[in-house]
C-alpha cells in the first residue's frame, strides 16, 4: 500500500498548475506519467470490471493509431501524387475521381461507421453489463453512498453504522453501492475499481464494488459540482473479510464515552454548542445529519473528502478556519479560542 504524502490546499494548487502546464505541452506522455502506478489509475485496474474498461480503451487506443496512420499514409500518397502530377501531363480526369469517391465513400464513411457501431455494441453490451451492480438480493453486502457538496456520506443498511469519505468492503466480494444525492449532481468513481455512476436529485443509483486484493483505493467526484468538485474525494479500503467485519461492528457501536476530565468537557461542548447543530455522534444528544456523522471520527485518516489529514494539528485548523481550509464548504469558522478547543480535540480523538 503506498503512503500517501500529505500536502496542503496551498500546495494542491500548486501542483495542479505545474501539471497543467505539463499536460499543455506534452500532452499523451503527460497522461500516461501522471496516471501511471497510483492508487487512482483506471490503467491499473484491480477488479474484473476495471479490466474490462481498461481493455477497451487500450483496443480504442490501438484502433485510433492504426486509423491515424492510414489517414496519414494516404494524405502522403495524395500529396507524392499531386506533386508528381504536376510536373506531368494530367490523369485521365474522370478515372482518377472515380477512385478518390470511392476511397472517400469507403475509408472515410462506411469503414468507420462500421467500426464505431462495433465498438458500441462491444462496449455497451459486454462491458457495461460487466459493470453492472449485483441484483439486490444477490448479494451479502449493500452500502448506501449519497454526495453531498462536498463529502461522501456513506451507510451500510441493517446496521447503524455511518462514517464518511472512507467506505471499507470486504475484498473479493461482490458489494452493491446504491448512490444518492442530497444536492446537486455528483459522480462515484473508483478508477481501478469500476465506471462512474452519476448521483442523481430524486434517483437512486447503482454499481458494483469489487476489489481483487486487500488495499486502499482512491475516488473521486467525477462530475462538477461547485467550488470543492476537486475536493470531494474518498478511499475505498478492501479488507479481508474478517478485518471487515471487526470495523463494521465498531462502527455500528454508539460512541466511547471520554476518558478524561478535559474530553467530557468537550463532549459537553460539542453537544451543548453548535457543533451538535450539524453533525451527530451516535449515543450524544447530538443527532443532526447536516454534516458527517463524527461517531468513529478518529478511526479516519483524513478530514473534509480527504483534503487535509485526520491527526490533532489539521483538526483544530480544520474546526477554526475550515473556510480557509476549503473555502466555500458548510463548516463555518469555529474561533473557540484554545481552551475550549484543546477540550473539544481531547473529546474528538477518543472516538474511535
Ligand atoms: Cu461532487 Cu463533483
Amino acid at each position: 500500500m503506498a503512503v500517501v504524502r500529505w500536502s496542503g490546499v496551498e500546495q494542491d494548487a500548486r501542483r495542479h498548475r505545474r501539471a497543467r502546464r505539463r499536460l499543455l505541452l506534452l500532452l499523451p506522455l503527460a497522461l500516461l506519467a501522471a496516471g501511471c502506478g497510483n492508487d487512482e489509475d483506471s490503467l491499473a485496474p484491480k477488479s474484473h470490471a476495471s479490466s474490462d474498461i481498461a481493455s477497451l480503451f487500450w483496443w480504442m487506443m490501438g484502433i485510433a493509431w492504426v486509423g491515424l496512420a492510414v489517414v496519414v499514409a494516404l494524405m502522403l500518397v495524395a500529396w507524392r501524387r499531386a506533386r508528381r502530377r504536376a510536373g506531368d501531363r494530367p490523369d485521365d480526369p474522370k478515372g482518377g475521381e472515380q477512385t478518390a469517391w470511392r476511397v472517400v465513400l469507403g475509408a472515410g464513411v462506411a469503414f468507420p461507421i462500421l467500426l464505431i457501431a462495433a465498438l458500441f455494441v462491444v462496449a455497451d453490451i459486454f462491458v457495461i453489463g460487466t459493470t453492472q451492480a449485483p441484483a439486490k438480493g444477490a448479494t451479502d453486502l449493500t452500502i448506501r453512498v449519497t454526495g453531498h457538496q462536498w463529502w461522501w456520506e456513506v451507510r451500510y443498511p441493517g446496521t447503524p453504522a455511518v462514517t464518511a469519505n472512507e467506505i471499507h468492503i470486504p475484498v473479493r466480494t461482490a458489494v452493491r453501492v446504491e448512490v444518492a444525492t442530497a444536492d446537486v449532481i455528483h459522480s462515484f468513481w473508483v478508477p481501478q475499481l469500476n465506471r462512474t455512476i452519476d448521483t442523481i436529485p430524486g434517483r437512486r443509483n447503482a454499481v458494483e464494488l469489487y476489489a481483487d486484493a486487500v488495499g486502499r483505493y482512491r475516488g473521486q467526484c467525477d462530475e462538477f459540482c461547485g467550488l470543492q468538485h476537486a475536493h470531494m474525494a474518498f478511499y475505498v479500503v478492501a479488507d479481508r473479510p474478517a478485518v471487515f467485519r471487526r470495523w463494521l461492528a465498531n462502527q455500528a457501536r454508539p460512541a466511547r464515552r471520554p476518558a478524561t476530565a478535559e474530553a467530557r468537557r468537550g463532549r459537553r461542548l460539542f453537544v451543548t454548542g453548535s457543533c451538535g447543530d450539524c453533525h451527530s455522534i451516535r449515543g450524544t444528544a447530538a443527532t443532526s445529519d447536516v454534516g458527517p456523522d463524527l461517531t468513529h471520527l478518529a478511526t479516519r485518516t483524513t478530514l473534509a473528502a480527504l483534503a487535509i489529514p485526520n491527526d490533532r494539528r489539521h483538526l483544530a485548523d480544520w474546526i477554526e478556519n475550515a473556510q480557509r481550509v476549503k473555502p466555500g464548504n458548510q463548516m463555518p469558522d469555529m474561533r473557540l479560542g484554545s481552551s475550549r478547543l484543546q477540550a473539544l480535540l481531547a473529546y474528538l480523538e477518543g472516538l474511535k
